[in-house]
């Protein structure tokens, strides 16, 4: 199961190394080690070509990169691209400067170690567009803290300065940088720049004096006639116009539509206040600059005695003043010479040839030093006061090898300078591979390459080389001319392989070398140099006469570069090519410290064309940039090796049996590793401690496959971590949450025993109160007592009666009864207002009546208590129960009232249903259509009823109204309803009685009857044997009819109430 996962695991590593080395390989290839035929110049060439056609300039070959000059913008410098590369694995993307700089950067940061660049390549290839690549690079991607921005802007705006003053417009390049630059850009522990120093090399000075056609002076001086405020080249006596300059004009060239000198001079003025220069400093240094242009414009006349004169001094004054010289002085020192024999000084004059040689080399000196004193300041401004220690990567942007049809002085140093920097490409890498592989006992065909150090050793060597001879020429008493120099050569040097002249040279090539010229077999190729003017020019140098006047300027520039202690020192001082000498052997001590990357920069043709590939002149510069010497030993070699331990830590993580700790020796870890992930023998070899792979393709697909894993691995380690935090945080939200509880829970005791201190002494007082709640008011009961009443109060809100009806009432403590009563009072008379308030006028009629039949039978009458919730009703017949015969006899008379009944004859004790109907005057007792009996009340004597519930009512009449029969005896349900309202309606209340026992009534007038009334268990009303009429009702307690005192006192009580 495991070995499956594990199968599946080395495939995936496989195809995924596999599908990254294909989709690198789209245009050629990207890295000339890869070429098959890398032997062959034609398809290296190709290879070059197409890419380049598809506007990809940049090509591998390992780690050096190959840089065609596109002469176009390319939109490849971007910062999105310089993030892009950043901190990205150097083979992982196409090949870019950004990764040469970012491999340097991160080898630089990881080892502490220092780097440099070096970017050769002939004039107009791109070296100073590369170098300012990758500065811009770092400013860019570095890390920057606000203050060290500074330090960066300095190190940036450095460029457009030192531009101005060392770049010129040749054939070759607009902006030929005539002076070689090694620039040091330091950084911190962190990987900050922090500061940088400049170095510069032989400037040109030949060009302040002197252009060929085509060609401009150096940047600076158009650029202040361009672009210089006008009080300025007032101040400066200087014209706007170039021409009128001589200096300037020589070339025939002063515009030039692809440069902006007025531009330019905004940045470079810009520039300047970064960088720390004073406005005095800027006064001076334009003072010199003008003085110069003043210089190339003074003329000489030859006087009778063959001596130089200066007819118009007007230049001569403007340099005094610039310079803050005299200007006799400054005259004499022109045009007369101080010879010094042996106690004292001779002055003699000096012909017009060399007087003009005086001013040029004085124009020169001064412009060559005050270039030296530029690059010196700026250097001040970069440099980083904080001594800890600092790497460093260093940018050599230095002229590439250069054969023109006439190549002097200037040439030979330039040339020399490239030998010596192959040497060092060889000692770093040919030379010190093969090295490697022997001591490594790896097996290794060594390859042939040239070692130019026998070149090296022609120019330097002490005593013998070509520049020591010059030296020995120039200090030599006697004549020296360069003929004598021609000759001193041919005899110290003649039998040297690679050197050659006119005499040396076999018939075949003497007629290619000149009287005056010696040939070098470089190792890019030969070149014919010209000797003449050689031993005068360094000999000469420049006279002590001038340099004392500019020891003695008041141009406080001037007066650091011209020192007088240089005039104490009677010593000769070092030849312009022993000085070169010395700085060259001092920038490859430099060099050699540090870890190399190397950029080739390649001109696709002369006529700065884009997308113009010229064959036989990139071939050539293929050819002397060594490129394919280079590839070769790539090819045959191994493009990287690595100490068994650092390939194993890197890759450890690739194979099981090394991951996470191998514990065996590196090698044998090594070998497991790579037979793990797949290595074909041919891939690789192991050395005593390194493993070599020979391909970098091999390499890429472990950095890819390292790559994946990675990702995988850090997940991991992030999910430990992850999980390691989180199990932190839970412990530490735990302990949190546990001392929050305890705080908590302490607190909520603390409140729990508070509140029980504070309720036990209420209960305390409430119970002192309690006991004294019976004295009168004072301290010990006041609250209790305020207690009792509040809570009383508060109480007695639930239990208010609801209705008029409702009797109940909260029973009040003892010293509360006074108002419980006053309130009780309060709160019925409320429930009664509020009770009448909502009484119809209807409803008060009947209860009027209510009050009438309480008057009347109120402790009288049996069931008159259970009649009192009875109400009455209007009429107890309909309209239509009442025959209209009947209405109509009553003509206009009301029916107030009107009631079913029973009639008891007053003979025989007959019972017949009738009708009794009440009018306002008369109550009638009617049969169906006839009216049977009608008693006015005025005719009504009493009305009768007994004490028992029967219902029994007599109407009784007066005995001598003859108009009437005699009293009516009737009997109906609604006893009290009836008799109160007849009583009502004949304002008869005084004339109801209430009987017990038995009544008398009339028969008829003059014969009394008797009625008889008696309780029994069943009601009945019969004629007894004694001719009464016994009316038997039903026993008291079966009906519920006794009189209830509280129902009685209540009612009567709220009836008094209602109808007060
Ligand atoms: N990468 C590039 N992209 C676009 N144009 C470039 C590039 N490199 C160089 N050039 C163009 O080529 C010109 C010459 O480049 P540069 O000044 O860098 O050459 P150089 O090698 O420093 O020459 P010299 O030795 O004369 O100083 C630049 O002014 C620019 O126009
Ligand atoms: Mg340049």
């Amino acid at each position: 199961m495991g070995s499956k996962r594990e199968d599946v695991r080395r495939k995936h590593i496989r195809l995924h190394m596999e599908g990254a080395l294909t989709a690198r390989d789209k245009v050629g290839v990207q890295d000339f080690v890869l070429l098959d035929a890398y032997t062959s110049e034609s398809a290296f060439l190709d290879n070059l070509r197409k890419r380049f056609s598809e506007n990809l300039i940049y090509t591998y070959i390992g780690t050096l990169l190959v840089s065609v000059n596109p002469y176009q913008e390319l939109g490849i410098y971007t910062v999105s691209q310089m993030e892009l590369y950043q901190g990205v694995n150097f083979f992982e993307l196409p090949p870019h400067v950004y990764a040469i700089a970012d491999n340097a950067y991160r080898m630089m940061c990881s080892e502490l170690n220092n780097h440099f660049i070096l970017i050769s390549g002939e004039s107009g290839a791109g070296k100073t567009e590369a170098s300012k690549k990758i500065l811009q690079y770092f400013a860019v991607t570095c890390p920057m803290t606000e203050s060290l921005q500074i330090a960066r802007d300095r190190l940036l705006l450095s460029i457009p300065v030192l531009e101005a003053f060392g770049n010129a417009k040749t054939l070759r390049n607009d902006n030929s940088s005539r002076f070689g630059k090694y620039m040091d850009i330091q950084f911190d522990f962190q990987g900050v720049p922090v500061g940088g120093h400049i170095i510069s090399y032989l400037i040109e000075k030949s060009r302040v004096v002197y252009q060929n056609h085509g060609e401009r002076n150096f940047h600076i001086f158009y650029q202040l006639l361009a672009g210089g405020e006008a009080e300025r080249l007032t101040s400066l006596g200087l014209e706007q116009d170039p021409q009128l300059y001589k200096y300037l004009s020589q070339g025939h060239c002063v515009k030039e539509t692809s440069i902006n000198d007025k531009n330019n001079w905004k940045t470079m003025s810009n520039a300047f206040s970064v960088i720390d220069f004073t406005a005095a400093d800027l006064e001076n240094l334009f003072g010199i600059i003008a003085s110069v242009l003043h210089l190339g414009n003074i003329c000489f006349e030859e006087n009778k005695h063959g001596c130089a004169t200066v007819p118009d001094t007007h230049e001569i004054k403007w340099i005094a003043k610039l310079l803050g010289v005299c200007p006799a002085i400054l005259l004499e020192a022109l045009t007369h010479r101080k010879i010094e024999a042996k106690t004292e000084e001779v002055i003699c004059p000096l012909p017009v040839e060399l007087s003009v040689y005086a001013r040029d080399a004085m124009a020169k000196a001064v412009y060559g030093r005050t270039f030296t004193w530029l690059v010196n300041k700026i250097n001040s401004s970069l440099v980083n006061k904080d001594f800890t220690q600092k790497t460093v990567i260093g940018l050599l942007d230095i002229y590439g090898f250069e054969v023109f049809d006439k190549n002097g002085f200037e040439q030979f140093c330039i040339n020399y300078c490239n030998e010596k920097l192959q040497q060092l490409l060889i000692e770093r890498t040919l030379k010190a591979e093969q090295a490697e592989y022997e001591m490594e006992g790896i097996e290794w065909e060594p390859i042939q390459y040239f070692n130019n150090k026998i070149i090296c050793d022609l120019v330097e060597e002490r005593h013998k080389g070509i520049i020591s001879i010059l030296d020995e020429e120039c200090i030599r008493p006697g004549p020296a001319t360069d003929l004598s120099f021609l000759e001193k050569l041919e005899e110290k040097v003649g039998g040297h392989a690679h050197f050659q002249t006119r005499k040396l040279a076999g018939p075949k090539g003497r007629k290619r070398i000149g009287w005056l010229e010696f040939r070098l077999l470089h190792y890019a190729g030969e070149v014919t140099y010209c000797t003449k003017g050689d031993v005068e020019k360094k000999k000469g140098g420049f006279y002590r006469h001038l340099k004392e006047v500019l020891c003695r300027s008041k141009n406080s520039i001037l007066r650091e570069c011209f020192l007088v202690a240089e005039l104490e020192n009677w010593r000769r001082p070092p030849t312009v090519g022993t000085q070169f000498k010395n700085s060259l052997s001092s920038l490859l001590e430099i060099l050699i410290s540090k870890e190399p990357s190397y950029i080739r920069c390649i001109k696709p043709n002369e006529r700065k064309e884009p997308s113009k590939f010229d064959d036989f002149l990139i071939r050539h510069q293929i050819k002397y940039l060594g490129l394919m010497e280079h590839l070769r030993v790539r090819r045959a070699g191994f493009a990287y090796r690595r100490k068994y331990e650092h390939f194993l830590q890197r890759y450890k993580s690739l194979c099981p049996d090394t991951w996470p700790h191998w514990h065996g020796p590196p090698g044998e870890g090594v070998e497991r590793l790579i037979k793990y992930i797949g290595y074909k023998p041919e891939e690789y070899k192991l050395g005593k401690t390194k493993i070599f792979i020979r391909f970098p393709r091999t390499l890429f697909a472990t950095e890819d496959a390292f790559e994946f894993s990675k990702h995988q691995l850090v997940a991991r380690i992030q999910a430990t971590y992850r999980g390691c935090l989180g199990r932190r945080e839970y412990v530490r939200k735990r302990q949190a949450a546990t001392k929050l509880e305890a705080h908590w829970r302490g607190a909520l005791a603390r409140k729990e025993i508070k509140r029980r201190k504070w309720a036990v002494q209420i209960i305390r007082r409430f119970i002192k109160g309690f006991i004294n709640r019976g004295k009168p008011l004072c301290p010990d009961n006041e609250e209790f007592i305020v207690f009792v009443r509040k809570n009383y109060i508060l109480n007695l809100r639930y239990h208010v009666p609801k209705s008029v009806l409702d009797k109940s009432w909260l029973r009040p403590p003892g010293i509360l009864e006074n108002a419980s009563d006053l309130l009780r009072k309060m709160c019925t008379r409320n429930l009664v207002r509020k009770y009448c308030c909502g009484v119809s006028a209807e409803w008060k009629a009947m209860m009027q009546q209510k009050v009438v039949t309480s008057e009347i039978f109120r402790g009288k009458k049996e069931g008159y208590a259970e009649s009192l919730n009875q109400p009455f009703a209007n009429s107890r017949l309909g309209e239509g129960d009442i025959n209209p015969k009947v209405l109509q006899l009553l003509g206009s008379e009301k029916i107030q009232y009107s009631v079913p009944v029973f009639k008891y004859d007053r003979k025989g004790f007959k019972v017949r249903q009738r009708q009794l109907l009440l009018t306002q005057k008369a109550a009638y007792v009617v049969e169906l259509a006839k009216i049977k009996q009608k008693i006015e009340y005025s005719a009504l004597r009493g009305v009768s009823t007994s004490s028992l519930s029967d219902g029994i009512l007599v109407l009784h009449v007066f005995p001598e109204d003859r108009q009437q029969k005699g009293d009516a005896i009737l009997q109906c349900k609604h006893i009290f309803e009836v008799v109160t309202k007849l009583a009502m309606l004949a304002k008869k209340e005084h004339t109801v009685s209430v009987v017990h026992g038995s009544l008398q009534f009339y028969i008829s007038p003059g014969k009394e009857g008797t009625i008889v009334f008696e309780t029994g268990p069943e009601e009945q009303v019969y004629k007894d044997k004694n001719g009464q009429l016994t009316v038997v009702s039903g026993s008291t307690g079966g009906r519920g009819g006794g009189v209830s005192d509280e129902n009685t006192g209540l009612n009567s009580k709220f009836i008094s109430l209602f109808y007060s």
